[in-house]
């Protein structure tokens, strides 16, 4: 990551629904994190389910999944909660991203996980299961804030914009501190690298 360039952001959504709340979610974040986050989008919807014989000829959509991440500077997952747990599409993608074995894409990675859904606990149990996964895997995880909230939908405008002041306060903040994390594992990184050469 440049100094001057803001962070690249592979973002995984968990859904593959066109009305998606969590897509809507991801644009409305992206809208308020102008030039603060390079929000860019991983197609998970051609993956097919892992098959490690697939990997004879590897489907494209996966090479370009993977490439997508390793090229960027952070990940950051976007769960639906389904029955208290995290989307299978999100499994299938991370599965894949670590092989063939020795060639983990998430490794190091700095990771966050948000998400909404629209029962009263927003996606918390999905992203707690989820958080498990994400550190064995080797990704750098933000802890805190916690972004799960109980969608409605009007804390968002047709445009699709965070119209709701409270909620676009808690966006905000969390764009920032992820911003942070982004750049201090950066930094931890590099003064590993020069205390090892
Ligand atoms: C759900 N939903 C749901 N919601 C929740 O808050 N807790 C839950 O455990 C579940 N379980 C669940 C299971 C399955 C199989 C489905 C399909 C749905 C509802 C879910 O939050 C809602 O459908 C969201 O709209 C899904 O997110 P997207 O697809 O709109 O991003």
């Amino acid at each position: 990551m440049s100094s001057t360039s803001s962070p690249t952001v592979a973002v995984l959504i968990g859904s593959l629904r066109r009305d998606s709340i969590n897509r809507k979610l991801v644009h409305a974040l992206a809208a308020l994190a102008g030039d603060r986050l390079q929000l860019l989008p991983v197609a998970l919807d051609e993956l097919p389910m892992y098959n490690d014989d697939l990997w004879a000829d590897p489907p494209a959509a996966v090479l370009a999944m993977k490439a997508r991440v390793e090229a960027a500077d952070a990940v950051l997952f976007v769960t639906p909660e389904y029955n208290r747990s995290f989307s299978p599409v999100i499994k299938n993608a991370i599965d894949w991203g670590t092989r063939p074995y020795g060639q983990n894409c998430w490794e190091a990675k700095p990771a966050a996980i948000i998400g909404t859904s629209p029962g009263a606990i927003g996606t918390a149990a999905a992203q707690n299961a989820l958080k498990g996964l994400v550190t064995v895997c080797d990704m750098v995880l933000m802890g805190q804030p916690e972004l799960y909230f109980t969608w409605k939908p009007d804390l968002f405008d047709a445009q699709g914009q965070v119209s709701d002041e409270r909620t676009r306060v808690f966006l905000d903040k969390w764009v920032a501190r992820f911003s942070q994390w982004i750049a201090r594992t950066a930094e931890a990184r590099t003064d590993a690298q020069a205390d090892a050469g």
